[in-house]
């Protein structure tokens, strides 16, 4: 049976203090809503809807970078979770299969967790996910009744015993598209808060026969994010996550603690992080590469048996060869270097492809701007880049070509041709002599 996906994302996130959406804030280099997207993709959503409220535009412009088919829809008066649900109705018509609502502030769901619900469904109407709080506090509260759930009440409508059940309410619930809907307009907004409830539709759904029961997850995988300390707090819990997956995946953290990952990096087994070292997202490393420490890397691909760092910054683009060497202060962006390609030292390769092989000097530039436009540096393979070689793009380098150290080289170079372009060096005899003498002797008077 298919499932849909609701991800409710309208609240304001006042408490953030911010001119961006609560959702856009990015944990991991991704966005919170787009979390709770990914938490849904171990259902297969056949149809996925994303409701937004005010600061929308923001999230519908982040949206469509990165979703495709996923629809966008407004609740422009926050009116409570129900109404929010509410909102998705015309992009779920027709709709047949299950409806899951994931809120966009709550990014940590396990496909267990859901899977768990999805197979509750074969016994039970509405599934609802709760959790055993360690301090119930203001959530909602699940009233049981064997594996019946009876109600979901808020904590200020709720009664002194109700206050004292632990089972809270995590907001995510699951139930039959054709029957949702029709749940959600049978839901008032008599309560302490004036607002429609989605939690009500589970004493709608036994008033019409039908059967709820609630399926419990931890606490942690229900983190709400409000503030910009509990943001932290979820980067926090990210970046655990992250570096335990990588070790779990065959991948050597030297100090874990000391190593950032985005949502998407990919290591391969038996590759070694050393520590400081920060993956922006869009990174692959493959099998037995090293990041030296101090690397930040983003967009970019490095190949197996390479070396990246010390202090190294690969930038989107890059793509590293098998066994190349990327050494300190060595800035590379949308380049790909060939297998075995060395640039050790001191350089910017921007805009470039680089030959197996290949040796860049220290200090070697490729002046890929000028100022309006970008422009293309090839250097073929097993060339030699001299130290301090100025490459003004466009301009190609061919197959085991040199240039000599401090060239500025403005015209293309032949296959194995050797190229100079710098002033000839002079030497005067005995001058550097004369002329010290000269100077200490003027120190001298001056006292
Ligand atoms: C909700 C639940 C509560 C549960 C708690 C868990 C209801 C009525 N209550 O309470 O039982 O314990 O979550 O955190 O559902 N939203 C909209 N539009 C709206 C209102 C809310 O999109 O009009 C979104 C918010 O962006 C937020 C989510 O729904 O992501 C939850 O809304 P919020 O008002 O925070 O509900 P709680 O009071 O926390
Ligand atoms: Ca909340």
């Amino acid at each position: 049976m298919p499932t849909h996906l609701i991800v409710l994302a309208a609240g304001i996130g006042s408490r953030m203090l911010s001119d961006t959406p609560k959702v856009v804030h990015e944990i991991g280099g991704l966005p919170l809503y787009a979390h709770a997207l990914a938490a849904g993709d171990c259902l297969s959503p056949e149809r996925r809807v994303l409701v937004v409220g005010k600061g929308g535009d923001a999230v519908r412009v982040d949206a469509g970078t990165r979703f495709d088919g996923l629809k966008v829809v407004n609740q422009t008066e926050q009116l409570g979770t129900a109404h929010a649900a509410a909102q998705a109705r015309d992009a779920l018509a027709g709709a047949s299969g299950d409806v899951i609502v994931l809120y966009g502030d709550t990014p940590f769901i396990r496909p267990h967790t859901l899977n768990a619900m999805k197979a509750a469904r074969g016994t039970h109407d509405v599934i609802v996910l709760g959790f055993e709080a360690a301090d119930p506090g203001r959530y909602g509260r699940l009233v049981m009744d064997g594996e019946t759930l009876v109600r979901i009440v808020e904590f200020n409508d709720a009664t002194d015993d109700e206050r004292a059940i632990t089972l809270c309410n995590s907001g995510v619930v699951m139930a039959d598209a054709s029957v949702l809907f029709d749940m959600i307009d049978a839901i008032r907004n008599e309560n302490a808060a004036g607002e429609y409830y989605l939690t009500d539709i589970v004493e709608i759904a036994r008033g019409k026969g039908l059967s709820a029961t609630a399926v419990t997850c931890d606490e942690a995988e229900t983190l709400g994010i409000n503030t910009r300390a509990e943001l932290s707090d979820a980067e926090d819990i990210f970046q655990k996550r992250a570096r335990r997956d990588a070790m779990d995946g065959g991948a050597t953290l030297v100090s874990p603690d000391t190593v950032f990952f985005s949502h998407d990096t990919t290591l391969g087994q038996d590759t070694v992080i050393e520590p400081n070292v920060v993956f922006a997202p869009g990174v692959t490393v493959a099998t037995g590469a090293r990041i030296r420490a101090f690397s930040h890397l983003e967009g970019c691909h490095v190949g197996s048996g390479a070396i990246v760092g010390p202090y190294a910054r690969l930038r989107p683009g890059t793509d590293i060869g098998p066994n190349a060497r990327i050494g300190n202060f060595v800035e590379v962006k949308n380049a790909a270097l060939g297998e075995g390609a060395k640039a050790n030292h001191l350089s910017y390769i921007g805009d470039a492809t680089v030959g197996e092989a290949a040796n860049i000097g220290a200090g070697t530039i490729t002046c890929n701007y000028d100022g309006v436009f970008k422009h293309r540096t090839e250097i073929g393979a097993r060339v030699f880049i001299g130290s301090n070689t100025m490459l003004v793009a466009p301009v190609t380098i061919g197959d085991e070509a040199m240039t000599a150290s401090g060239s500025v080289i403005t015209a293309d170079v032949p296959d194995g041709g050797l190229a100079v372009a710098r002033a000839r060096q002079e030497v005067k005899p005995g001058l550097a002599r004369k002329f010290f003498a000269r100077l200490r002797a003027l120190k001298a008077k001056k006292g």
